[in-house]
């Protein structure tokens, strides 16, 4: 029996550890611990994604919730640590790029345990970005490192990580999004939010370049007034976000605008329908740009750099600088585009990323010392 421990603790994490789930438990190979950090804690930014993805309630929760990075970085060590003492498992799985990540990686090498990490590769190389510390670090420490699209296998290369730790997988984001595709158009959220399809802009934002800065945050709102002048606005608002704009002040003025419909994080098949329908995409997140590729929705990302290159080449991203200029001038590009009719899917976003993964960890444990024992 293969034991591994399961890692998942911020939003992005759940629609990835998913389909990993379900694939571990149609194997009689493996036995599974699921730990959520508890990294995220409010139900519509955790619970709501286990009930609606499916994912097995977790076998433990570390419950560290916020704080600041080094405070909750040492916390999910200091709780991680005697749970893999206790279950020894053979291997540690993280995905993404989240403290979360990061945390456990460094518990579970230190432990002598091998760490798998699940989207590896990705770099923006832009340092000043938590998640690319987290992800650099990860990957140095990683023994089986799974990529989503081609790009990461050369930056990793350059690192020194040697090709046979690397495996090109596709992407198990978006076997989650193929597979709950149908279900989220069941959805009611356009007609209770009496949207149309085509006439509204999606936004979500969380990024601390645009939302911890209130020069840029107060630049974007500014933006965002201008657009839902024309149309409508939908705004599912992190609670990074909305915090912030309460600190400066100009939350009243977000909510009040006609035209923009501020609401509370969404379930993931209710945002999944508002994407699928939207005009344009607006956002900073990194899992977004990789949706809206495979949806064939236009997508403006917040952002001066991308880690996820392919989105780009093949995909509907575009990268926007954090100004008002810049934004309505793309905006107002966007508008004008169709949906892509012929969606190019980037390679191996097939639906069956989890399914390889499963099987090359088990390989990989069937030719290592590991089986042995
Ligand atoms: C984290 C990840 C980021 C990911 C994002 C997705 C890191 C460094 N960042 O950023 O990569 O894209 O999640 O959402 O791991 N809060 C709540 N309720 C919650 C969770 C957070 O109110 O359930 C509030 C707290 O005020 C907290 C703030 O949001 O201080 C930020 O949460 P945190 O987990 O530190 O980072 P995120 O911005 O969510």
């Amino acid at each position: 029996m293969i034991k591994i421990i399961c890692v998942c603790g911020a939003r992005p994490n759940f629609m990835k550890i998913a389909p990993l789930m379900r694939v571990f438990h149609g194997n009689n190979h493996f036995e599974t611990l699921l730990v959520h950090t508890g990294q995220h804690y409010d139900e519509n930014m955790s619970k709501l994604f286990f009930d609606q993805l499916g994912i097995p309630k977790p076998d433990i929760n570390l419950e560290v919730g916020s704080a600041s990075h080094a405070v909750q970085t040492a916390q999910i060590m200091e709780r991680f640590e005697p749970i893999v003492r206790e279950y020894q498992p053979h291997y540690v799985l993280v995905v993404g790029d989240v403290n979360s990540t990061i945390a456990c990686g460094l518990v579970a090498v230190k432990l002598g345990v091998r760490l798998i990490h699940v989207e590896a590769g990705l770099r923006s190389y832009d340092r000043t970005m938590p998640e690319e510390i987290n992800r650099v670090l990860t990957d140095a420490i990683s023994e089986l490192l799974f990529v989503t699209e081609e790009s990461a296998v050369g930056n990793l290369s350059q690192e020194g990580i040697s090709a046979d730790k690397i495996h090109f997988v596709g992407n198990v984001m978006i076997d989650t999004l193929l597979a709950n595709r149908e279900k989220a158009c069941q959805s009611q959220v356009l007609s209770s939010l009496k949207l149309k399809p085509g006439e509204y802009v999606l936004v979500t934002l969380h990024r601390p370049s645009n939302v911890d800065d209130p020069r840029n945050l107060t630049a974007i709102i500014a933006a965002l007034a201008e657009i839902q002048k024309e149309m409508k606005v939908v705004f599912p608002i992190h609670p990074r976000t909305r915090k912030n704009l309460k600190t400066i002040g100009r939350e009243a003025e977000v909510s009040g605008m006609e035209n923009l419909l501020l609401r509370e994080p969404m379930g993931y098949l209710e945002f999944l329908c508002l994407m699928s329908s939207a005009r344009v995409v607006m956002t900073d997140s990194g899992g977004i740009q990789e949706e809206t590729t495979i949806l064939g929705v236009p997508c403006m990302t917040l952002r001066e750099n991308t880690e996820r290159p392919v989105t780009i080449t093949q995909g509907t991203n575009r990268l926007v600088h954090a100004t008002t200029e810049d934004i309505l001038d793309k905006y107002r590009q966007c508008r004008q585009l169709q949906h892509a009719e012929d969606v190019r899917y980037p390679k191996l976003w097939d639906g069956k990323a989890a399914q390889r993964i499963v099987r090359i960890i088990d390989e990989h444990f069937r030719s290592s010392d590991a089986s042995q024992d």
